[in-house]
């Protein structure tokens, strides 16, 4: 079973879905933790080439790059993944490039669209947790984390509030799939929201998801 985080940079996806591992793990599901890009060792050259200013890369090589990165994970990791039965946890998956190449570089929607059918054929996130917050707030966070903002981060505020619409055009268009949550939040109160959310789906899923069963 996919469960996908997506959100700007610093909405906290990393932290969230961490926590819900630990939470998960503790809880004594199978469960296990992956991100975009750079899951495999394609996608950790491909995440260096993509988040450092070491080479130039263009609009399109940049696209076709994140979905380079995608189908080698699809392939590795999400399609073995799913014959386990176990729950797999994702940093960032399709919907961020819908929004950062599509809405935000303003790549067409139905190039992506295509390219995705292609890469992920019948595999799909059973539930997305979109951590909404203003960029402002975000790049403040960033900006504390201490790091150097990466060649993505560096993008400004306009670009990051038309991927914060474009985040907020996928949830409106597929309601079922989407739980949009207020990244302001503290996030242990977070953290309660998504486990809240997922325990009664869990349950009524019908796979065995226990460690070691
Ligand atoms: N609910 C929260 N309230 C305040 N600060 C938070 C919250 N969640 C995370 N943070 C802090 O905000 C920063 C960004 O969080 P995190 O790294 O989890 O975001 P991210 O969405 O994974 O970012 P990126 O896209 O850059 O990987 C971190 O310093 C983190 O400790
Ligand atoms: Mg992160």
């Amino acid at each position: 079973m996919l469960i996908t985080f997506e959100g700007i940079d610093g909405s906290g996806k990393s932290t969230q879905a961490r926590e819900i591992h630990n939470a998960l793990s503790l809880a004594g599901l199978k469960v296990r933790l992956s991100r975009e890009p750079g899951a495999t060792p394609l996608g950790e050259e491909i995440r260096k080439i993509l988040l450092s200013d070491s080479v130039p890369v263009g609009n399109l090589a940049e696209l076709l790059l994140f979905l380079a990165d995608r189908a080698q994970h699809v392939q590795d990791v999400l399609r073995p993944s799913r014959s386990s039965g176990e729950i797999l946890l994702v940093d960032r998956f399709t919907d961020a490039t819908t929004a950062y190449q599509g809405y935000g570089m303003g790549h067409p929607l139905p190039l992506i669209e295509t390219l995705h059918k292609t890469i992920l054929q019948d595999i799909e996130p059973f539930r997305t947790f979109l951590l909404d917050i203003d960029p402002l707030a975000a790049s403040e966070r960033i900006r504390k984390r201490g790091e150097k903002k990466n060649r993505i981060e560096e993008r400004g505020l306009e670009f990051f509030r038309n991927v914060r619409n474009g985040y907020l055009e996928l949830a409106k268009q597929n309601p079922h799939r989407f739980c949009v949550l207020d990244a302001t939040l503290p996030r242990e109160e977070l953290t309660r929201s998504i486990l809240k959310d997922l325990e009664p789906r869990l349950l009524a899923h019908p796979a065995d998801r226990r460690a070691g069963g």
